[in-house]
């Protein structure tokens, strides 16, 4: 059984979350031995700044064709961990580079799937939502194929940097606008689900890594903290000091909505799948798992710190976490 994960290697660390991930693991980069990525040729000429800033901070970065056996092979060579920050579309492949990790990197010792997100066997119904199609057979296949390499699902829920932001495309989906101060909430506005911030994503991932027992070949159940879209709401009241117009979308509205995207073949059809699972409680647990992987509310981010960076960004997309 494993007991330390010092050098690690990233694939999709130039993505949404990875880069929260990858930013992570350089704040503590004096725990580990090697910290590289692995990014496709075209991310590496069009991210040059990003690639640049990466390897001054001491990564070292590995280009190739992640669904190449040979390329992935020559980058597994000399590392314990993969973490993988893969897109949607992407998730398949992670099938892959866990079966190569399998039959011929010994060195591999545990392998993050991309997750980041619902928990894709939260209950009965979580086996035939469209959205968690790909990850569920990723899953299968580590239950049926995998014997060796020792794994870890860190589930964190939705991001609260993403919930609480203006869904242009369709607000009915849910959106909070900063500008307009205008909000459209789903359910009653009363539900509550458990967020985490992508700052945190990172900070979690970091912390299972630090605690490789108990985060051996499991679902790690994280999060932020619990909050409601009221509750949301008053902290961006409070903190824009005005009085927003707001709107809802039911419950039963929202699932009309998600069937007639689905049935048009609409790219936002996972959203509003995604977003009914939260609002009918997805993502609750009697208890979570931070304790486990030693992580207190203290050393995660709030709901008004989540507010605050979201109105300091006045409605313009960016990078939240800083520098480090
Ligand atoms: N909880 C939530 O609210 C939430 C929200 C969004 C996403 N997620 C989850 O987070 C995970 C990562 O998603 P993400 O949105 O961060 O990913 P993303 O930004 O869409 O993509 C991440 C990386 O995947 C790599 N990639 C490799 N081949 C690719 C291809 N053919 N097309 C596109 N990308 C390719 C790219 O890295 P290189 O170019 O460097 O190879 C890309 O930067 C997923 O499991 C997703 O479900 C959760």
């Amino acid at each position: 059984m494993t007991t330390e994960l010092k050098s690690v290697l990233v694939f999709g660390a130039t993505g949404v979350i990875g880069q929260y991930v990858i930013r992570a693991l350089i704040e503590e980069s004096s725990r580990f031995d090697r910290l590289a990525i692995f990014t496709s040729p075209s991310t590496l000429q069009k991210k040059v700044e990003e690639i640049q800033w990466l390897r001054e901070k001491g990564v070292e970065v590995i280009g190739g064709d992640l669904t190449n056996e040979e390329h992935v092979l020559r980058a597994y060579a000399g590392f314990d961990t993969v973490i993988s920050c893969v897109g949607r579309n992407m998730i398949k492949a992670q099938i892959d580079l866990l079966r190569w990790a399998e039959e011929s990197s010994p060195n591999i010792t545990r392998f993050f799937p991309s997750e980041y997100g619902t928990d894709i066997e939260y209950g009965p119904q979580s086996a035939f939502e469209k959205p968690h199609q790909g990850k569920l057979q990723v899953r299968e296949f580590i239950r049926t194929s995998i014997r060796r390499t020792e794994f870890t699902y860190l589930v964190t829920g939705p991001y609260i940097d993403l919930y609480i932001g203006k869904l242009s495309q369709n607000p009915h989906a849910g959106s909070f606008d900063v500008v307009e101060k205008k909000a459209t909430l789903l359910g009653s506005g009363d539900e509550q689900v458990s967020f985490t911030t992508m700052k945190d994503v990172g900070k979690l991932l970091v912390a299972a890594l630090r605690n490789p027992t108990v985060s051996r070949n499991r679902a790690l159940r994280v999060c932020s903290f619990t909050t409601t879209p009221h509750e949301i709401l008053a902290e961006y009241e409070r903190q824009t000091d005005s009085k927003w117009s707001v709107e809802y979308t039911s419950l039963a509205d929202l699932k009309t909505l998600e069937n007639i995207a689905w049935e048009a073949g609409d790219p936002m059809a996972s959203i509003f799948t995604l977003r009914r699972i939260w609002t009918e409680g997805g993502t609750l647990y009697e208890s979570n798992d931070n304790q486990d992987i030693n992580m207190q509310s203290s050393d995660l981010d709030t709901l008004a710190d989540a507010i605050g960076r979201a109105v300091a960004l006045n409605g313009q997309e960016g990078f939240q976490s800083g520098d480090v």
